[in-house]
């Protein structure tokens, strides 16, 4: 018979030993379903690797640690001729300007720049890491999938240098070209052009020049902070005097090896696997040619008197960026004899490039034969799932 003592401390020690099965059990519910005191659980990505797919169906991965090449600086600075002169290149591709891209860093820097919305997106836990990482993925996305899958992925959209300090955060391979003109070659391109570009008031040389001073300052600024290993200003005269010495240079900057189709990229406009050009593009029956110095020195002589005569007060930039402001023109420098050979082509065959740009425009494939390729190598070869053919994959 077991005392009144035994039975309690039997009652005490049962008790004892539930509570404490509880109490685990708890904390290890706790411990795997709980988020609070920081998180338990995390979402990840189930799909982790992408792949783009190239003519041969050859899978290539992309990621945000790929060495991007980003191309920019203000319009009308020989951007589009940059992208198609790499375009040119076996292992590159840029495209057309994706358009969303500068819009996407412009509303991530009105964000920014607003206290008032900073702490409203804090509140809603949209710190700067969930932007960003939807920033990244969204930009990477439209790299990729807005083109022809190559092994070096590119993006040109002129206002993207404007945050390349960003960009470089959220790709920390990327490379990027900054397109550097003289401005007043620039201006006089927006205004008889009629260019629209947001803030810029077509009626006035003066202002445009102090708006092309206040943005090259901006993207000037960045490229430098960003370092030579990661930014290279390309000046626009150079590249069109002498072409292989500065597409040497630029090879090299990226990590490509030379290869010569990148001097001859009128060769491989329109062609499968070759150019892809846009047939809204301001400067698409301009790169159809070969690289010629037809644009160098139009804007001489063509501004107002007393704008000519402020132009280190306009322009700063000028001077900082290495033109003399009061050269009318500045000496470029001297080209190779293939471009003075192209220029003069040009100038006596008008009706021939006149001619030869309408059947390259009018023959601009619609961009969504391009995307139902996508699709269809997606749903004939299965390819839900990526990992299949890993023997097949590019690095
Ligand atoms: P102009 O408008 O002065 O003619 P972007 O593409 O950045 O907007 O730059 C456009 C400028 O690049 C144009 O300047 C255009 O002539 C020049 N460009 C385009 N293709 C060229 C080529 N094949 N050779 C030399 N310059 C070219």
């Amino acid at each position: 018979m077991m005392s009144i003592h035994g039975r309690k401390g039997s009652i005490r020690k049962r008790v004892f030993l539930g509570t404490a099965l509880f109490v685990v059990c708890l904390y290890l519910s706790y411990q795997t379903f709980s988020c609070v005191g920081g998180p338990k659980v995390y979402m990840v990505p189930s799909d982790p690797i992408r792949y783009i797919y190239d003519e041969k169906n050859r899978a290539i991965p992309y990621n945000k640690e790929m060495p991007l090449i980003f191309i920019g600086g203000m319009p009308r600075s020989g951007t589009t001729l940059m992208r198609a002169m790499l375009d040119a290149h076996p292992l590159v591709r840029c495209g057309e300007e994706t358009r969303v891209i500068p819009r996407i860093l412009a509303m991530r820097f009105q964000w920014e720049k607003s206290a008032v919305e900073k702490k409203r997106l804090m509140e809603a836990g949209m710190t700067s890491e969930v932007i960003d990482t939807a920033i990244s993925a969204f930009i990477l996305e439209v790299i990729a999938k807005h083109g022809e899958a190559a092994p070096r992925l590119c993006n040109k959209d002129p206002f993207t240098l404007k945050s390349s300090i960003y960009l470089k955060q959220l790709f920390p391979n990327a490379r990027f070209l900054l397109l550097i003109r003289d401005g007043r070659a620039v201006v006089h391109s927006i205004i008889t052009r009629k260019v629209t570009i947001t803030g810029f008031d077509l009626t006035s040389y003066s202002k445009c020049l102090k708006k092309w001073n206040q943005a090259m300052e901006s993207m000037y600024s960045q490229c430098i902070q960003v370092g030579p290993s990661r930014c290279m200003p390309v000046y626009y005269e150079k590249l069109v005097l002498q072409p292989e010495y500065w597409m040497r240079k630029i090879l090299e900057f990226l990590d490509l090896e030379w290869d010569n189709r990148v001097l001859h990229h009128e060769e491989y406009i329109g062609k499968p696997g070759g150019i892809s050009i846009s047939k809204t593009e301001r400067s698409t029956d301009q790169v159809i040619q070969p690289v010629n110095l037809e644009a160098l020195s139009k804007w001489v002589g063509r501004m107002p008197k007393d704008v000519v005569q402020d132009m280190p007060k306009i322009a700063p930039m000028l001077s900082v960026l290495g033109y003399d402001p009061q050269a009318n023109p500045p000496n470029y420098g001297k080209p190779d004899a293939i471009v003075a050979q192209n220029t003069h082509d040009i100038q006596n065959n008008r009706e021939y490039w006149r001619k030869k740009v309408d059947v390259i425009i009018k023959d601009i494939p619609a961009k969504r034969s391009t995307f139902n390729r996508t699709q269809n190598f997606h749903r004939t070869n299965d390819r839900s799932v990526p990992y299949r053919n890993t023997s097949s994959h590019m690095t």
